[in-house]
C-alpha cells in the first residue's frame, strides 16, 4: 500500500466507482424485460391434439395458452409473419402476398428470387426490430421473413442470411449467445420450416405430419432445455406462435381459369387460393365478367369491391381483380400445369383451419390460463408492452390481451403511439440518456476529488506528512 500515491489511489477509487456504475448498468441490461418470439410455420391451432405433446403442454401450464389465434388475409406465410412484428394489416404493411406486383415500381416479388431482398417492399411499415433498435435496444433473427432485408436502412443487431439447411439446434443456439451476449438483445425472434412444408406435400390427414408434429413437440422441448441450461426460462418472455394454419386439397377440387379466359388477356400475378389478376390494357371488364359467375367454389371481386373484414383493398400492389377459392379448392390454369399441394393456406382468415395457435411462458404472463380466441394484430402491441419499447401505430389493440399478463409485471407507464419523426427523440432522450448522466457525474466526482487531492497536497508539501494518512480517511468511507 505504501507505494500507492494519493494520486494513483483516487484514481483507483475513481475506477471502482466507474466499475460499479457499469457493473449496474449492465445488471440492469441483463434485468431489462426479454422476449424471443418463435413462428413453427404452418401450425394449426389444434396440431397440439393430434399426438402427445408434453413439451407444448409444459409450457401451456406455466404459462398461457390461446387456442385460435385470427391471423389476417391472405393468410399466407409473407404477409402474416410481417404483421407478427408490425401489428398492421396487409393493406398497411405492404406486404400482401408472397408473390406480388408493383405496378408504380415495376417490380416483382417473389420467394423464388432476390427480389425479396429489396427494401422498397418493406419499407411501408416499421418492424419490431428497427423501432427496437432506434429505441436503444438490440435485436436478433433467426430466418425469420424480412430480417435479412435492410429496412429503413436497418439490419436487426444481429441476423442470419436465410438458409434453409441450418438446423434448429444451430439455431437455438444462436440465439442463445446473443441473449447472453456481452451486449445482450432483449428481443430474439426464430423461425422454423415446419410443419408447413410436410402439410403442403403430404396434405393434412396424412400420418407423416404426426411424426412431424412431434417432432415439433421435441424441438420446443430442445429450445426450453437451452433456455433453463443458460439461466434464461425464468427471465424470458418466450411466445411460441405460427403464421396460418392448413387445410386438405385434392386434385378433384381444381378451378381451371383457362376454361373461362384467354390467357393472352392477363397477368397471373398470384396463383392460389387467391389469385391476383392483372388485366392487359383494356381488358378489365372482359376478365371480371369472364370470371364472376364462373364457378360456385371461387368468388371473384373487384378490387373496390373486396369486403371490408379483409382489410385488403387500399395498397397498390393488390391487384383490379382477386378470386378467392373455397377452402379446399386450388386454383389454377389448366389441371396439368402449374403447382398443385395436397395442403394449402391463404383461404379466408376466418375460416378456422386458417388458425394458428399461440403459446407463452414467462414472467409477464400469467400461469395455466386459457383463452379462447386473439386477433394476430394484438401480438405486436403486447411485445411492445412487454419490451417497455414505444409502438408504431398499428392496427394491433393491447387491452385486448391484457388478461394474459401478469399485473404485477405490467410495465408501469403505458406506451403511447409514435409517428415516425418522433422516434429520434426518444432515442436520444432513451435509455442510453441516463447511463451518460450516471458516467458523466461518476467523471466530474472524481475529477474533483483528484483535483482538490492535488491542492491539499501542494498547499501541505511543506508539512511533509505522510502520504498514506492523507488517503485513509478517504478510503474508510
Ligand atoms: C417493366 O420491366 C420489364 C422488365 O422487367 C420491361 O420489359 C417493361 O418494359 C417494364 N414496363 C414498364 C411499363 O416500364
Ligand atoms: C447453409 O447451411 C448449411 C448447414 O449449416 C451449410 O452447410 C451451408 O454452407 C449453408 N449455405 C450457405 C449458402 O451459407
Ligand atoms: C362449393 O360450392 C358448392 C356449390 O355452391 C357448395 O355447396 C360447397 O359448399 C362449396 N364448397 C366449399 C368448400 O365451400
Ligand atoms: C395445360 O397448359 C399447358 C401449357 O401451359 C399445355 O401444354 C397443356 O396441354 C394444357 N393441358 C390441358 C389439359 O389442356
Ligand atoms: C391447470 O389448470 C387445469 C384446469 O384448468 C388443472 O386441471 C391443472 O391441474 C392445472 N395445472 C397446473 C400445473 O396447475
Ligand atoms: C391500421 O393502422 C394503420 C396505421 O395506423 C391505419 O392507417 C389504418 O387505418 C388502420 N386500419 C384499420 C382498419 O383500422
Ligand atoms: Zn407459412
Amino acid at each position: 500500500m505504501s507505494i500507492m500515491t494519493p494520486h494513483i489511489r483516487q484514481m483507483c477509487l475513481c475506477y471502482f466507482a466507474i466499475t460499479l456504475t457499469l457493473t449496474e448498468a449492465i445488471s440492469l441490461q441483463l434485468n431489462q424485460p426479454k422476449v424471443l418470439l418463435v413462428s413453427f410455420d404452418g401450425f394449426r391451432w389444434d396440431y397440439i391434439h393430434r399426438v402427445p405433446m408434453p413439451r407444448f403442454k409444459y409450457v401451456m401450464e406455466n404459462g398461457i395458452h390461446v387456442n385460435r389465434v385470427t391471423n389476417i388475409f391472405i393468410t399466407k406465410t409473407y404477409p402474416n409473419h410481417y404483421t407478427l412484428v408490425t401489428g398492421l394489416y396487409a393493406e398497411n404493411h405492404g406486404i400482401v402476398a408472397n408473390k406480388m406486383y408493383d405496378q408504380d415500381l415495376n417490380k416483382t416479388f417473389s420467394m423464388d428470387g432476390m427480389d425479396i431482398f429489396d427494401p422498397v417492399w418493406w419499407d411501408e411499415a416499421y418492424p419490431l426490430w428497427v423501432t427496437n433498435q432506434i429505441q436503444g435496444h438490440k435485436s436478433g433473427a433467426v430466418m425469420w421473413p424480412g430480417t435479412d432485408v435492410q429496412i429503413h436502412g436497418m439490419y436487426p443487431t444481429h441476423y442470419m442470411i436465410y438458409n434453409i439447411s441450418v438446423p434448429f439446434e444451430d439455431r437455438v443456439t444462436q440465439l442463445i449467445d446473443w441473449f447472453r451476449g456481452k451486449e445482450p438483445v432483449n428481443f430474439g425472434l426464430l423461425y422454423w420450416e415446419e410443419p408447413d412444408q410436410t402439410g403442403h406435400e403430404f396434405g393434412t390427414d396424412n400420418p407423416f405430419l404426426d411424426k412431424v408434429i412431434a417432432d415439433i413437440d421435441l424441438k420446443l422441448g430442445y429450445l426450453v432445455e437451452q433456455l433453463q441450461k443458460a439461466g434464461l426460462w425464468n427471465t424470458i418472455n418466450l411466445i411460441v406462435t405460427s403464421d396460418h394454419g392448413m387445410t386438405l386439397c385434392s386434385r378433384d377440387r381444381i378451378i381451371e381459369l383457362d376454361l373461362y379466359i384467354d390467357r393472352d388477356l392477363y397477368t397471373w400475378i398470384d396463383f392460389t387460393p387467391v389469385s391476383a389478376i392483372l388485366p392487359k390494357e383494356g381488358k378489365y371488364y372482359e376478365i371480371y365478367h369472364a370470371l364472376v359467375n364462373a364457378h360456385p367454389n371461387m368468388t371473384v371481386y373487384k378490387k373496390e369491391d373486396i369486403p371490408d373484414h379483409f382489410r385488403y383493398k387500399h395498397n397498390k400492389r393488390i391487384q383490379p381483380i382477386i378470386a378467392v377459392a373455397d377452402e379446399g379448392w386450388t386454383i389454377n390454369q389448366n389441371k396439368t400445369t402449374g403447382k398443385f399441394n395436397l395442403g394449402d393456406h391463404g383461404y379466408d382468415n376466418t375460416i378456422n383451419s386458417m388458425q394458428p395457435l399461440l403459446i407463452a411462458h414467462g414472467p409477464a404472463f400469467k400461469k395455466n390460463f386459457t383463452k379462447e380466441i386473439m386477433d394476430i394484430v394484438d401480438v405486436y402491441p403486447l411485445i411492445c408492452h412487454i419490451l417497455g419499447i414505444v409502438p408504431m401505430s398499428n392496427n394491433g389493440t393491447l387491452n385486448n390481451v391484457r388478461e394474459l399478463l401478469v399485473d404485477g409485471k405490467m410495465i408501469a407507464t403505458e406506451s403511447s403511439v409514435v409517428d415516425i419523426v418522433s422516434q429520434g427523440e426518444i432515442n436520444t432522450r432513451g435509455s442510453y440518456a441516463w447511463l451518460g448522466i450516471l458516467l458523466g457525474s461518476v467523471l466530474v466526482v472524481c475529477f474533483l476529488i483528484v483535483f482538490v487531492q492535488q491542492v491539499t497536497k501542494s498547499q501541505m508539501s511543506g508539512l511533509n506528512i505522510h502520504q498514506g494518512e492523507m488517503s485513509q480517511p478517504l478510503l474508510s468511507r
